[in-house]
């Protein structure tokens, strides 16, 4: 079947929906989600949402706590950007409905967390995100323009290389005509022709063994433009939340929010001692890479599988009203937050770097824009300072907007032909696909962590190239699944962030190699692709 839209919106999180929200009075608007419209990181941010919204506080603050935070590599202009757009996408939030908790005078209640100097996080309790997520969905579902396709997930881009052209990475005016989407409910490989494609598809915490993003979260947006020759920068940078509780099996890991030591929360190891004041004189509200780092060596030092974070000596009822998800979430599982301590570890939480894009969102392949986590716009440098996501997201589904509307007309749509699924069948044996990802993600969780070498990396490169070749041999032969795209793109990701750490002859923000374990001098200028 072949669908024909203005825009091609894949993803369903903050960036998609804002985005098509943005451009559907002018379009129409296909938005296709894998799972769910609900389904997505976005539902699950807890911290809340960073923008300049008091008179104490300034531009200049944000812009240098970004900038302190990214290890002094963020592109400043981006930077500026988003710093002085968020107001403004702060207020068409809320002209969706999204409603962020105020004070007894009426003014916003706004949390602090590590990094920020002033406190600016906009928050609904502890469950930002769904508040977000919710509000969106209900102007998307009620918007004419917008069409919503469940369970479709998106397979390739399609390039000149679907109609037969040879592309290389070195092919000027590489373009994209829209997707080949696998429709789950009907099992058919469809073909959506657009205009403008926006790629959101979020994060890739699945790359990893513990991580704190739900199970969408496969790199799909990324693998599928770096197979399409687009550009992709900044993978070594993946930040590990210090903070996720300690519970194993549990996945995805329940985040402990960083607003928690925003207010007051201590860290702590099992015999009760702090020890993040022997690692940096902010304590527990130093950025996020040097938290995890400490806590990684604090439980390697001390062979423990987790600290703990301690909120005891606040007011019980205080932290029930600031914190009611985290409070029930750990009583359900016998965790009495304002009593006992609670058990925490670092898990594989957000990607700072994807899919290279200018300050207009677009990236190196024409016609093709990228939004939201999956994008790397220079924001975030070497580590991305807490809670500025989902205002990333917002400010470039605005630019993508702005620029994207002047290019609808003079377009005449392509002809492609359908998928081709010649010479495959249905997949041997499920425990090809199931094996291989965990494999993954235990090579990427012990090589490729929060504290690296060359050695480490190496290694995991070689046992990938042996998981790629069986999956791509696999991937011929087989009838298309989402489970197998998922296993190509997570390899996908995992070969993105080896290769780009092994070129990043430095420790800077987020990674950190003990080969090299101070930073270039030269500001990690030659170190950056
Ligand atoms: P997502 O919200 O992840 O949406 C991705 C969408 O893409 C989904 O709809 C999915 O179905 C779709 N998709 C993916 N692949 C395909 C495919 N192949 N085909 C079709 N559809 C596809 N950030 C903050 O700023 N503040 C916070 O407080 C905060 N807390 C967080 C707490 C947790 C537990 C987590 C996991 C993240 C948190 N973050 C926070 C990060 C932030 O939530 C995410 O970076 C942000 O929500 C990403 O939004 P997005 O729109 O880019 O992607
Ligand atoms: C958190 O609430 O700690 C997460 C915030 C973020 O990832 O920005």
């Amino acid at each position: 079947m072949v669908h024909q839209y203005d825009f091609l919106v894949i993803g369903s999180g903050i960036a998609g929906m804002s985005f098509a929200l943005k451009v559907a009075d002018k379009g129409k608007v296909a938005i296709l989600c894998k799972s769910s419209l609900e389904e997505a990181n976005t539902s699950y941010a807890q911290g809340g949402i960073a923008s300049v919204m008091k008179q104490t506080d300034n531009f200049e603050k944000h812009i240098q706590d970004t900038i302190t935070a990214g290890d002094n590599i963020c592109d400043r202009d981006v930077v500026e950007k988003v710093v002085k757009e968020a107001p403004a996408q702060i207020k068409e939030l809320i002209s969706w409905g999204v409603d962020f908790d105020k004070d007894e005078k009426g003014n916003f209640d706004l949390h602090r967390e590590g990094g920020h100097s002033e406190f600016r996080i906009l928050h609904h309790k502890d469950t930002t995100g769904s508040e977000i997520q919710e509000s969106l969905i209900q102007q998307v579902k009620h918007h004419p323009n917008i069409d919503v396709f469940n369970n479709h997930f998106a397979i390739e881009i399609l390039t000149q290389h679907h109609l037969g052209q040879i592309v290389t990475r070195h092919t000027p005016d590489i373009e994209c005509y829209g997707a080949y989407v696998l429709d789950n409910n009907t099992r058919n490989i469809d073909t959506f022709l657009a205009k403008i494609t926006l790629i959101a598809t979020g994060g890739i915490g699945n790359v990893y063994h513990t991580t704190t993003n739900p199970v969408i979260a496969t790199g799909d947006g990324i693998a599928m433009v770096h197979r399409a020759r687009g550009v992709i920068r900044d993978m070594e940078f993946v930040q590990f939340h210090p903070t996720a509780l300690y519970h194993p099996g549990e996945r995805p890991s329940f985040l402990i929010t960083e607003a928690m030591r925003g207010y007051g929360a201590l860290l702590r190891t099992s015999d009760g001692k702090e020890f993040m004041h022997k690692y940096d004189a902010r304590g527990a509200l130093a950025p996020r890479d040097i938290v995890a780092r400490a806590i990684d060596n604090e439980m390697k030092n001390r062979g423990d599988d987790c600290v703990y974070l301690d909120v005891r000596h606040k007011d019980a009822e205080e932290t029930k009203n600031h914190f009611p998800n985290i409070y029930q979430h750990c009583l359900d599982l016998g965790i009495d937050i304002t009593k006992d301590m609670i058990p925490v570890a670092p898990a594989a939480h957000y990607l700072c770097g994807g899919i290279s894009v200018d300050l207009d969102g677009q990236s190196t392949i024409n016609r093709l824009y990228a939004a939201g986590e999956c994008s790397r716009t220079g924001l975030h440098g070497a580590n991305r300072l807490a809670s500025n996501s989902l205002i990333e997201a917002v400010v470039y589904a605005d630019a993508v907007a702005k620029h994207a509307l002047q290019r609808l007309d003079n377009y005449s749509y392509k002809d492609f032909p359908s998928w081709d699924d010649s010479g495959t069948s249905l997949p041997e044996e499920n425990v090809l696909i199931t094996q291989s990802v965990k494999e993954v993600q235990q090579i990427m969780s012990t090589y490729v962590g929060i504290v690296r070498s060359n050695l480490r990396l190496q290694r995991a490169l070689s046992r990938l190239e042996i998981l790629y070749r069986e999956t791509e041999s696999l991937f011929d032969r087989s009838v298309v699944s989402k489970e197998i795209c998922e296993l190509r793109n997570i390899i996908s990701v995992g070969y993105l962030i080896i290769k780009q750490a092994m070129q990043r002859k430095e420790s800077r923000g987020l990674h950190y190699t003990i080969d090299y374990p101070d930073p270039c001098k030269a500001g990690g200028e030659e170190a950056s692709k």
